[in-house]
């Protein structure tokens, strides 16, 4: 069977700019995303540079991943830098407490990440330990990657051969102050958060962006106990210069049961429910948003989401601590959803960072220790929506579009689309999220004249598709068909699929 509808984008009636750190990645040390995923070391068969997997950067950096987020997540908060600089042989090891159990032996530490950025050519994300640390330890972390000069940091650098200072512009006071984090109570971790931020100073040329610890979904008590926090007028020199964003973590998944559920064997109602669940992430943004703007009106304070993507049970027969999970069409259908809202809210929301990058949750990329590597369905959202980093916002508007699916107490609907404006292009990501019928879209374009158009589809015969290292092409973007006339642009989208139109304005 097959719908219609009719979609209505003005052309030159551009919203807010779509922060392109909307598309950053986070990577934790947590199973194989750093070892076995990122880093391999320098005597490894597989091709590496300084020990830092070649394929893997080169197919990240036909991402233009824009930052990484490291080194947790809950790893974070018990993790001390000085234990990961230095000759590698003599860094002292410790036990990943959160993630298995496991001996970490520091092999990747500071000058390994800092290097894996220069390499992907993304800005380092680094995130501070507020729950087992200390506030020198944070403060001292800051001087030794940032300061140039002379300073007991900048030496001790130096001594491990990095002479110039790194650009690090964002940083993380804590994770999930509220759990793994030190379970703290809102106004407790904000008062924390503002002697961390404190101490985290811009040396130098160097502006940090700091990034207090945020809620979990919809907990929007502990976004107002924040705001409460960075708006205390007389507390800093002005509000922004205590921490400059607050974030949230937000994951998808069917139903109540996170971390529950078979990543490629599901029915047609854990997808519906997988689909709502994650465009449910409108209405928590909307929540934070509006506590945000009754302290905030002007929008000095960013909102960010640091973590979000799907969590599924482990692949059978993986180490239940390590988060290994395939990735499917259903979630490739999630990061499009997931990203339209994004842009969507794109006036408040600045930065997002999937969970996580390679080998753990909803990755990009699947690693084997045979040298074999991966591209995901939701690899290939990130490749599609590239034209959408740093463009101006289009508002789409749906009209006459097929009538939302109750799913569960929710309405999901199942077309779901944004765009944006960019260099004299534009570009459209649209999904149909229906299993059975396909999608004739007609879509008015107003205000300015098409000269071209170039139409991509991520699909597949069902939604459990997902690729391996025998099938590695199972789920990869294909052309989309499509007919213009007259400002009116018409494609048949199948389906279960993501679309995107990128568009060349006169
Ligand atoms: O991404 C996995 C974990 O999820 C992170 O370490 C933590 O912050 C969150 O609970």
């Amino acid at each position: 069977s097959s719908s219609t509808a009719r979609l209505v984008v003005d052309l030159d009636v551009t919203g807010p700019k779509i922060n392109r750190h909307l598309y950053g990645h986070f990577a934790e040390h947590l199973g194989r995303c750093i070892y076995g995923g990122f880093w391999v070391g320098e005597d490894s068969p597989i091709p590496n540079v300084g020990g830092i997997r070649s394929d893997v950067v080169d197919a990240l950096r036909a991402l233009r991943i824009p930052n990484l987020r490291w080194p947790g997540g809950c790893f974070a908060d018990e993790y001390h830098w000085r234990d990961g600089i230095g000759p590698r042989e003599q860094r002292p090891t410790m036990i990943n407490t959160h993630w298995g159990d496991v001996e970490e032996n520091n092999h990747f530490g500071t000058h390994e990440f800092m290097t894996l950025c220069e390499l992907l050519g993304a800005e380092p994300y680094v995130n501070g330990n507020v729950g087992s640390g200390t506030v020198q330890e944070m403060s001292e972390w800051v001087e030794y990657l940032t300061r140039d000069g002379d300073s007991p940091m900048v030496r001790l650098r130096r001594a491990n051969g990095r002479d110039r200072p790194w650009r690090v512009p964002f940083w993380g006071i804590g994770n999930e102050a509220w759990g793994c984090g030190g379970n703290m109570r809102p106004e407790a971790y904000a008062d924390l958060a503002r002697r961390y931020a404190t101490f985290c100073r811009d040396h130098g040329d160097n502006r940090l962006y700091r990034i207090a610890a945020g809620a979990a979904d919809d907990d929007l008590a502990w976004t107002r106990a924040l705001m409460e926090a960075v708006s205390c007028l007389g507390c800093a020199p002005e509000p922004r210069g205590i921490f400059q964003a607050i974030s949230f973590h937000y994951y998808s998944f069917a139903g109540d049961a996170i971390g529950k559920g078979s990543a490629t064997e599901f029915g047609e109602d854990q997808y519906y429910a997988t689909m709502a669940k994650a465009a449910d992430i409108d209405r928590v943004i909307a929540g934070h948003v509006a506590v945000m703007d009754s302290y905030d009106p002007q929008r000095r304070i960013g909102l960010v989401c640091d973590e979000w993507g799907t969590w599924w049970a482990v692949e059978p027969g993986t180490h239940p601590g390590f988060l290994y999970q395939q990735n499917t069409l259903r979630d490739a259908l999630v990061a499009g959803v997931h990203f339209d809202i994004f842009h969507k809210h794109a006036a408040r929301l600045q930065m997002a960072n999937i969970a996580q990058t390679v080998n753990v949750l909803q990755a990009m990329i699947l690693t084997g220790d045979d040298g074999s590597m991966v591209l995901t369905p939701t690899y290939h959202v990130f490749e599609m929506n590239q034209g959408h980093q740093d463009a101006w916002q289009l508002p789409v508007h749906v009209i006459d579009g097929p009538s939302a699916r109750s799913v569960g107490g929710a309405q999901l609907n199942t077309l779901s689309a944004s765009a944006s404006l960019k260099d004299g292009r534009a570009l459209i990501s649209v999904s149909n999220l229906d299993l059975d019928s396909d999608a004739v879209l007609t879509f008015d374009l107003r205000g300015r004249q098409v000269t071209g158009v170039r139409g991509r589809v991520l699909t597949a015969d069902k939604p459990q598709a997902h690729n391996t290292s025998l099938a590695p092409d199972v789920v990869r973007p294909t052309a989309l068909e499509s007919a213009y006339a007259a400002g009116t642009l018409t494609v048949e989208l199948p389906r279960h699929s993501f679309g995107t139109l990128e568009l060349t304005l006169s």
